[in-house]
């Protein structure tokens, strides 16, 4: 289905203006986004749209070095753009202060890295529940959905094929790379914030525990309804992917990236 019919379909579309679907299905927008690091010449970003519907599952493929963690830095609002305005869940996140958009992020937005981030010395289960301790919000829906917030990391891990009763008592180093995955998705998940943002999450993995990796994500965000903005830099992956997007295609400053061919 093209993107236009896709907007057809879910009745939000004006024939011709398909990439700009309205508002109400939006769960992000970014329009004219500059972003230049500090004491560098050149913009890293020059974005003039990229949005991303709710429910929708995104692939964004980019070069390395050429501004994919950047951009998601700056949907975080851990960094602000020079200029523009990034929207998320209706509200300007650019027009937020900073203990505002730490608030916010905390609320809405569960991150899985590449490195997963895990913190060696905090258990198993108070690794996933980390958030909740940042977010009222993610600790009372981790609660609705479990009687207590550590009950809740028991559920996801156990749907996420981690047995707490067995691993739970091991430093969170000592587990596999896929186990550690599994423990940075359920931290991402708990207390279902509407956008999860994975940034490589699979470098580590082979082709196949890529994928199966990739199945996991896709059912357990699917069952909390959250968006998903996956970025990668394998095109291998693409294919499994609602929509994909490539940095270069929606970033004018890529030239000085190295991605402008
Ligand atoms: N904290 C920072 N301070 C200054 N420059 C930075 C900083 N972080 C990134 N950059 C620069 O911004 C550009 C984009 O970096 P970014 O990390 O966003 O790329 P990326 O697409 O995520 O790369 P990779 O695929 O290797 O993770 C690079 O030129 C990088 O050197
Ligand atoms: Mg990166």
């Amino acid at each position: 289905m093209s993107a236009m019919e896709l907007d057809i379909a879910n009745g939000d579309a004006t024939p011709g203006l398909a990439h700009t679907p309205t508002n109400t299905s939006l769960l992000v927008s970014l329009r004219n986004v500059r972003f230049n690091w500090p004491g560098q010449e050149h913009d890293v970003l020059n974005i003039e749209e990229f949005f991303l519907r709710e429910g929708e599952r995104v692939f964004l493929q980019g070069a390395s070095g050429s501004g994919k963690t950047t951009l998601l830095s700056l949907l975080g609002g851990v960094i602000s753009p020079q200029s523009g305005t990034i929207r998320i869940l209706d509200k300007d996140v650019t027009g937020m202060g900073h203990a505002a958009r730490d608030k916010f992020r905390a609320d809405h937005i569960g991150f899985v890295f590449q490195q997963f981030n895990l913190i060696p010395y905090l258990s198993l289960v108070d690794n996933v529940t980390l958030p909740c301790r940042f977010s009222r919000l993610r600790r009372d829906r981790a609660v609705s959905k479990a009687a207590t917030v550590d009950a809740e990391a028991g559920r996801l891990l156990e749907h996420l094929g981690l047995d707490v009763s067995v691993l739970g008592s091991r430093p969170v180093t000592d587990l596999s790379v896929g186990q550690q995955q599994r423990v940075a998705v359920a931290r991402a998940l708990i207390g279902s914030p509407e956008l999860i943002i994975a940034d490589e999450p699979t470098s580590a993995l082979d082709v196949e525990a890529r994928f199966a990796f990739l199945d996991l994500l896709f059912r357990e965000v699917k069952e909390s309804g959250a968006t998903l903005l996956f970025v990668s830099h394998d095109p291998a992956l693409q294919s499994r992917f609602e929509r994909s997007v490539r940095l270069s295609e929606i970033n004018s400053a890529s030239c000085h990236m190295g991605e402008g061919i």
